[in-house]
């Protein structure tokens, strides 16, 4: 096995579908909107040829790449040359500075528009989800970027939404009672599954390793694992939580599921693969009564951090980021960022390429109307980069796969589009 392949192999494990990531196929096949660049061919390259593993199997690999480091130093030195290689030599400030707005989608304007989320693998294509009661799907290239379909059908506020693997489902939750899955070709409603409790839908994932499950929380407490072809719950695949379920993240290779609830909690959740069950397996209370409004969950998240992470926003006037410690989802605080957060449902991501630079970053939304970014290995100064432009808190935040461009919605309903410079 090459360290070429070692490096790469986590890379393929990040989270799809809910957070950002891009899948290991080449991206956008064929399409050539935006300018090339050449590092991330060169990745994805590596990546075209890398299965996805087993959560053991990573572990195996992570500590592969440790073990090989020369005494002392920080990485292995020809990872480190194939990283640099790959990223260009620059810093994490330049490899995220942001040119400006390249586009404001508004036709959600006046209602907030607490999810978006870029298509996988796909960098032209981005959805979003609005209180308004409708989703909108757009395509950002060919120019000029336009709404391609709007998806109608809730009867009240759209809380989330989730792509599938290959994009051709969204489901989303409202505040309705339904879980609803739309064809993303046409804008058809294929199938309309209601809460049993008739209570509000809140959040909403796939487990990314079968798309035909979801999991949908609400807010009498309750999580349930749905199956999607069939519409029924799946047995045993509910649980209870302590407060309203406002977050979910599985972690890449689906065996654990995280939860957030409105008293402040986090759990873990066990998932059977093969018959969709769930264990309740750890609670941790980050602080109580603060509700958990966004949970990411990443496999490795630099060269330099190998642990498992968890990116999380907890009305706490801070973005957190947790080490998972152990297989059962154990946490352990190892970093804290101030933002403004004292109410609003902010969300933050990883971004989807981080495993091949130096340092790492995450980006995050703020009630002082500004996206932020930091460097998670950073320990003095360690905002990147910010951005101004929103009129209202942010409220989510995401990047296309191969990170050319960063969107954001807010409470206003605004949704903008950057675009990052290009070297
Ligand atoms: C989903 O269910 C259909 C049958 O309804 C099956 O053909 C398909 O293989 C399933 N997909 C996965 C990922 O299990
Ligand atoms: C989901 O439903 C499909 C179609 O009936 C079935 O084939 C599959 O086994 C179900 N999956 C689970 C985990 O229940």
């Amino acid at each position: 096995m090459t360290l070429r392949f070692i490096f790469v192999f986590p890379a393929s494990l990040c989270v799809r579908g809910s957070h950002g990531c891009c899948l290991a196929a080449g991206a956008g096949s064929g399409r050539k909107d935006f300018e090339e660049d050449p590092r991330v061919q060169g990745a994805r390259g590596h990546r075209r040829s890398v299965s996805r593993g087993s959560y053991q199997l990573q572990a195996q690999m992570n500590r592969a790449v440790y073990d090989e480091r020369p005494p002392g130093s920080l990485v292995p030195t020809s990872v480190a040359e194939a990283s640099r290689a790959m990223a260009g030599d620059t810093t994490l400030s330049e490899n995220y500075a942001f040119a400006g707005m390249h586009h404001i989608f508004d036709q959600h304007v006046d209602s907030a528009v607490p999810r978006l989320q870029f298509a996988n693998d796909d960098k032209r294509l981005l959805a979003c989800c609005s209180l308004d009661g409708t989703l909108s799907i757009m395509t950002l290239s060919p120019p000029p970027p336009t709404v391609k379909v709007t998806l109608k059908g809730h009867a009240g506020p759209v809380t989330d939404f989730a792509w599938s693997l290959s994009n051709d489902i969204i489901v989303s939750t409202s505040k309705d009672g339904t879980l609803r899955i739309w064809n993303t070709e046409d804008g058809r409603c294929i199938r309309e599954v209601a809460d049993p409790e008739g209570s509000e839908l809140l959040c909403c994932t796939f487990q990314p390793m079968n798309n035909n499950l979801t999991v949908v929380g609400n807010s009498k407490h309750h999580l349930q694992v749905v199956n999607i072809s069939t519409g029924k719950k799946v047995k045993g695949g509910s649980s209870k939580l302590t407060g309203r379920v406002l977050s979910l993240s599985f972690d890449a290779p689906g065996r654990i599921l995280w939860a957030g609830d409105d008293r402040g909690s986090i759990f873990s959740f066990l998932f059977d693969m093969a018959t969709g069950k769930l264990t309740k397996a750890k609670r941790l209370v980050v602080n109580e009564g603060s509700p958990i409004s966004s949970i990411s969950a990443r496999s490795w998240i630099s060269r330099e951090a190998r642990d498992p992470s968890l990116l999380i926003n907890a009305c706490v006037n801070k973005l957190l980021l947790y080490r998972v410690v152990d297989n059962e989802g154990t946490l352990q605080l190892k970093r804290s960022f101030p933002i403004q957060h004292g109410s609003q449902p902010l969300h933050s991501i990883f971004c989807p390429l981080m495993s091949f630079r130096q340092g790492a970053c995450v980006v995050t939304g703020s009630e002082d109307a500004c996206v932020y970014f930091f460097d998670v290995e950073r320990n003095t100064k360690a905002i990147v980069n910010k951005l101004q432009g929103h009129s209202g808190p942010v409220l989510d935040v995401s990047f296309n796969c191969d990170e050319s461009l960063l969107a954001s919605s807010d409470t206003t309903g605004m949704v903008i589009i950057w675009r990052r410079e290009q070297k």
